[in-house]
C-alpha cells in the first residue's frame, strides 16, 4: 500500500516564529525532495477568511461566538483539500490549526468544551508541534502588533489553555503533540522541529485521524 502525506501543524503564540519555522520547514522538506504544500490559518483569502481579516484588524465588531463560528467555518472550508493532499502523497505543513481557535476563544471565557464542538472530526494533524515561548520573550521580539488578542495577558490565558489541549492530546493517542523551547535561535528551533516532523515525512501508513470524534456519541 503506497504511503500518504504526513499532516503536520505548527502552533504557538503570538510571535513563537511559527511563520519562520513554517518556511524553513518547507525548504528542508523540498530539499530532501519530499512534495509538501503549507496552509495557513485563518485563510484570509476566503469570503469567510475576509470576515475574519476585518475582525482581526478591529474593522468589524463580532459577537464572540460568532467569531469562534466563523474560524471554524474557514478550517471547513480547505479540510477537503487537506484530505484530497495528504492522500495524494503530499505533507501539509498549517500555521496554526483547530488548537489555536479553542486557545483564543476560552481564552476569553467561552466554555472549553463549547469551543472544541466545531472542530470535531477536523481531520487531526499526525503531529503537532507547539512552539513554546513566554509572552514577556515573544514581546521581546518586536513588541505586538496592532491586531486583537496581541497583549501580554492574554497571551499567557492563551498559553495555559494550550498546555490543557496539548496534555489531552497526548493523553489520548490523537496523533502526537511535542513542545519545543522556541525561546532559542532560529537554526536551533529548526533542527528540533525537523527531527520530530523527518521520519513522518517520508510517509505515513496508517488513515488519517479525525479529531476528538470518539468523545462524543454517535
Ligand atoms: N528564534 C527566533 N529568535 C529571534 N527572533 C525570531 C525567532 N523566530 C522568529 N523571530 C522573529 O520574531 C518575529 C515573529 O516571528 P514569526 O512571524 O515567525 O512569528 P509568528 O509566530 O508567525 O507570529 P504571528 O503569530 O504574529 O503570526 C519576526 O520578526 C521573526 O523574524
Ligand atoms: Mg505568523
Amino acid at each position: 500500500m503506497s504511503k500518504r502525506g504526513a499532516f503536520i501543524v505548527i502552533e504557538g503564540l503570538d510571535r513563537s516564529g511559527k511563520s519562520t519555522q513554517t518556511a524553513l520547514l518547507l525548504s528542508r522538506l523540498e530539499s530532501a525532495r519530499i512534495p509538501a504544500k503549507l496552509l495557513k490559518f485563518p485563510d484570509r483569502t476566503t469570503a469567510i477568511g475576509k470576515m475574519i481579516d476585518s475582525y482581526l484588524k478591529s474593522q468589524s465588531d463580532l459577537d464572540d461566538h460568532a467569531i469562534h463560528l466563523l474560524f471554524s467555518a474557514n478550517r471547513w472550508e480547505l479540510a477537503s483539500s487537506i484530505e484530497h493532499l495528504l492522500a495524494a502523497g503530499t505533507t501539509v505543513v498549517c500555521d496554526r490549526y483547530a488548537f489555536s481557535g479553542i486557545a483564543f476563544s476560552a481564552s476569553k471565557g467561552l466554555p472549553y468544551e463549547w469551543c472544541r464542538a466545531p472542530d470535531v472530526s477536523l481531520p487531526a494533524p499526525d503531529l503537532a508541534v507547539f512552539l513554546d515561548i513566554t509572552p514577556e520573550a515573544a514581546k521581546a521580539r518586536g513588541g505586538y502588533g496592532e491586531e486583537r488578542y496581541e497583549k501580554e495577558e492574554m497571551q499567557r490565558r492563551v498559553r495555559e489553555v494550550f498546555r490543557r489541549i496539548g496534555e489531552e492530546i497526548k493523553g489520548s493517542g490523537l496523533g502526537a503533540w511535542v513542545w519545543v523551547d522556541a525561546g532559542r535561535e532560529k537554526g536551533v528551533v529548526a533542527e528540533e522541529v525537523w527531527g520530530h516532523v523527518e521520519l513522518l515525512a517520508r510517509g505515513v501508513e496508517g488513515p488519517l485521524c479525525r479529531l476528538w470524534t470518539d468523545e462524543i456519541p454517535a
